[in-house]
């Protein structure tokens, strides 16, 4: 038990809370996830090495997928070199260790930085909410399902590798989106994620593959058809091609001017690829599919607490 963490529980628990935190401990009434998921509402972006692009890739799916009509949460859960933020140009206040504390509620948390757009700075709290003990998730839970209800898409920004927070992001979210760049030592790494996660999850993993910063769609395409050789080989199993972002020096300058890519008023080689990703996971979400609101669902938070940061599946 984290000492910090404690104080701010309360006492008693209201009703909702109540009765999450018998369905946390009652594990044998909890449909298996899987069973559960009919569309990607959450989507985690892993990498195996960093500076591939991960929170420029997060940030401009997140606003293409907001230019249609989804309501985008961002997690910045890059423990180490949380950033989303500066590509914002925005000075969020508080984390998510302030609502674990008690000092605030996820609302006060959740930073506006579009119409359909929101970012959540992770912050170090994000690592203990993957050790708290079941009384402490369930009021978690609670305090979290705000979320739940004001957004469409949660995207994750990961940190690189595949360190047990990442398995355990991974493993939370809906859909994986792995990605690399045409360098060996990215593809190599890359590869390793892949085998990681496939192996810790014996294979019950939703993943797909980005290749960022090619040179052109053929390159991109080499890419990844040598990381998919490899998983059929070595793994047999054949992890699926999202598609690419070509190189585009205006990422750069977006990143200098702390103004995201596709918020320029003119567009770069970029944008399309980013409108046409977002289309592809805008298809493979519920919205997408349906008009209707979706039926409600174990959401990524609350699987991330469900798993207790062990990185085993429920
Ligand atoms: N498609 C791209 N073309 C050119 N530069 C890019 C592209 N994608 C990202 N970058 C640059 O690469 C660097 C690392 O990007 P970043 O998103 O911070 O990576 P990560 O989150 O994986 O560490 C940044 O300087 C960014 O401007
Ligand atoms: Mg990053």
């Amino acid at each position: 038990m984290n000492p910090v963490i404690m104080p701010a529980m309360p006492a008693k628990y209201d009703d909702q809370a109540t009765v999450l935190r018998e369905l946390v401990l009652d594990k044998k009434d909890v449909t298996p996830l899987r069973d559960k998921i009919t569309g990607v509402r959450s989507i985690a972006i892993l990498s195996g090495k960093g500076g591939v692009g991960k929170s420029n890739v997060a940030v401009n799916l997140a606003l293409a997928l907001a230019d249609k009509g989804l309501d985008v949460a961002l997690l910045d859960a890059d423990l180490g070199l949380a950033n989303i933020d500066i590509l914002f140009g925005v000075t969020p206040k508080f984390n998510l260790g302030h609502v674990m504390r008690g000092e605030k509620e996820l609302s006060e948390v959740v930073f506006k930085v579009g119409e359909r757009v929101s970012i959540i700075p992770g912050g170090v709290g994000l690592r203990d909410l993957a050790e708290l003990d079941e009384e402490s998730q369930s009021w978690m839970i609670n305090r979290l399902s705000f979320l739940e209800e004001e957004t469409d898409l949660l995207i994750i920004d990961a940190s690189a590798g595949i360190h047990k927070n990442v398995l355990s992001f991974a493993m939370s979210a809906d859909t994986v989106l792995l990605v690399t760049t045409p360098e060996p030592t990215a593809i190599r790494d890359s590869y390793g994620v892949l085998k990681s996660l496939y192996q810790a999850t014996k294979g019950a993993i939703s993943i797909s593959l980005l290749v960022n910063m090619a040179s052109d769609e053929k390159e991109a395409f080499m890419v990844a058809e040598r990381i998919i050789s490899a998983s059929e080989q070595f793994l047999g199993f054949k992890v699926p091609y999202l598609g690419c972002v070509p190189w585009d020096s205006e990422i750069r300058e977006s990143v200098k001017k702390r103004k995201p890519l596709l918020l320029n008023e003119a567009e770069s080689v970029a944008f399309p690829y980013f409108r046409a990703l977002a289309q592809k996971i805008y298809e493979s979400s519920e919205e997408g599919q349906s008009s209707k609101k979706p039926v409600k669902r174990d959401t990524f938070l609350w699987r991330l607490l469900r798993q207790g940061g062990n990185g085993e599946k429920q």
